[in-house]
């Protein structure tokens, strides 16, 4: 089984290679921006002719949220038209596409539809309504995914954090070690992410989605959610990381309002996993017991 993943130097790409070795019966052919572009058909057809996957990881994307703002053409391009570039070679090839989004889809606004009105995860079947240009661009490559090749897994996640490239996590050690005092956003309100959990996810839907061929299972192809369990703020997410790593810092909790930024972002995006888990028999651990590890 031959399993391409697009983006191989993103964070995912690189969890992936790093899980690749413990799965020997897989051919991985890993990609990264220069040898495949998404957005170029061309090369994506020249790729694909090459290697013929059964699988296509698209771990390819424009993921600067702020940047996005102001560079909303370079996000489409990546997002939405190498989406649909790489839906249309797996249509041509049989190849079963696994697409990443994000919760940024959402605008954090959903509540309970009881008296209490309080904030509930966001389940697949939920409306997706982004608040910036990275999150529509991702919802736009969705659905061109959709309208294009039907043999697709459409995943997303949250908070994406890993020992690879840039995120949060890192971001925050680095701040550690040059100042004694941070402020974070605490009402803002999601799920951290382990990549490589992600990583393994993703492999745990191709060996299942390739174990029920011919069993009429097609019908599992669709959107799901994948995050650690559990929900925290920024703000929690910084105390448990200088926690883990004995950080000694000043940190003080602050509203979004305090800490403006380009893009505005969901204020409750945590995410329902019920679906992913009892289709494809996944456990998810607790994002602080992923964190530590
Ligand atoms: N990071 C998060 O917090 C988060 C949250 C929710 C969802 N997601 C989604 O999860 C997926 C993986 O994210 P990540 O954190 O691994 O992202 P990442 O670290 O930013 O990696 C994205 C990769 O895509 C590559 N890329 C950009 N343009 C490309 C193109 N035209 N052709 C081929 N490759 C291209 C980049 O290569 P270069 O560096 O060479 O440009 C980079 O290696 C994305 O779909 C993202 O939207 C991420």
């Amino acid at each position: 089984m031959v399993v391409l993943v697009t983006g191989a130097n993103g964070q995912l790409g690189q969890s992936l290679q790093f899980i690749a070795p413990n799965y020997p019966k897989i051919e991985f052919v890993f990609c990264n921006s220069s040898t495949l572009d998404i957005t170029n058909l061309n090369n994506v057809k020249q790729i694909f002719n090459h290697y013929k996957p059964n699988y296509c990881i698209n771990a390819a994307a424009y993921t600067a949220v702020d940047k996005a703002e102001s560079e909303p053409d370079k996000a489409h391009l990546i997002n939405v038209i190498g989406a649909k570039n790489v839906a249309q070679v797996c249509k041509e090839h049989n190849t079963v596409l696994l697409h990443i989004s994000t919760d940024f889809v959402f605008d954090g606004n959903k509540k309970a539809v009881t008296l209490s009105a309080v904030e509930v995860p966001y389940s697949e079947n939920d409306i997706p309504n982004p608040t910036g240009v990275y999150g529509q661009t991702k919802l736009d490559g969705e659905i061109e995914i959709q309208k294009t090749w039907e043999k697709h897994f459409i995943i997303r996640t949250s908070w994406v954090y890993s020992q690879f490239g840039n995120n949060f996590m890192k971001t925050m050690l680095r701040l550690a070690s040059e100042r004694d005092t941070l402020s974070v956003v605490n009402d803002q309100i999601g799920t951290p992410t382990n990549a490589v959990d992600l990583a393994e996810c993703l492999i745990k839907i191709i060996i299942f989605s390739s174990l029920s061929f011919g069993e009429g299972r097609g019908e599992a192809f669709g959107i799901y959610n994948f995050s650690n369990e559990g929900q925290c703020s920024w703000y929690d997410f910084a105390k448990k990381i200088f926690e883990i790593n004995n950080k000694n810092i000043d940190l003080k909790p602050i509203p979004t309002s305090s800490f403006p930024t380009p893009a505005k972002r969901p204020k409750y995006s945590v995410l329902d996993k019920t679906k992913i888990k009892s289709t494809f028999g996944i456990q998810i651990k607790s994002w602080k017991e992923r964190l530590k590890a």
